[in-house]
């Protein structure tokens, strides 16, 4: 076991104010709270990253790549965009490659756990792009995985899954992130 709990960095939303990638999100960071970690919420509207590579910086960047290379975990959460990841959370990852040359290169070692929604009930094609992802920066996916169906109906005013499944497999994610993350810091 960590000595010190893990800390568990949830990336996602969309730029939209009533996001329900970042209400997925932050359902599974509460479990992973629950289970004992720390856990930082970084919400791709409030980054407002400029686009990687055009030149300017900003402080989203900042907290972006810091508390990346803090995490001993991490939670993922995208829209599903035609079959693939959106692409305000795709250039919150590519912002990731200034952790290339880190004392621990990229996501080196850390687990990750994906979550997607989507209008559909194909959130599955965004888990896939994401993996691929993970795989890029050297980070460890957890098997177990959340496309959220039918976005636009599966949370409540409140923020909170209008379907009880719903609810249990993103507390699943978030608590499976928190235990890998202890197993892997051990
Ligand atoms: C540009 C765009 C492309 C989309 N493409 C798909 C798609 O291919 N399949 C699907 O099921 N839903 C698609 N959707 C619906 C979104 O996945 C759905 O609205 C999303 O879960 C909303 O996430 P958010 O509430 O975090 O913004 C698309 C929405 C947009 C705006």
């Amino acid at each position: 076991m960590a000595t010190n709990p893990p800390l568990i960095v949830g990336l996602g939303g969309s730029l939209s104010p009533s996001s329900s990638s970042r209400r997925a999100l932050e359902v599974a960071l509460d479990a992973a709270a629950a289970a004992g970690a720390d856990v930082e919420l970084l919400d791709v509207r409030a980054l407002d990253l400029p686009f990687y590579g055009a030149g300017r910086h900003a402080p989203g960047v900042d907290r972006l790549t810091a508390a990346t290379a803090a995490a001993d975990g991490m939670i993922w959460s995208s829209p599903l965009y035609h079959g693939g990841v959106s692409g305000a959370f795709k250039n919150a990852l590519d912002w990731l490659q200034l952790l290339a040359d880190g004392d621990r290169p990229y996501l080196s070692g850390v687990p990750v756990g994906l979550i997607a929604t989507a209008g559909g009930s194909q959130g599955l094609q965004a888990v896939n792009a994401m993996e691929f992802v993970v795989r890029a920066l050297r980070g460890w996916t957890v098997p177990f995985v959340v496309p959220v169906a039918r976005a636009w109906q599966a949370f409540d005013g409140d923020g909170r899954p209008r379907d009880d499944a719903v609810a249990a497999q993103l507390a699943t994610l978030g608590r499976e992130v928190a235990q890998a993350a202890e197993r892997l810091a051990a």
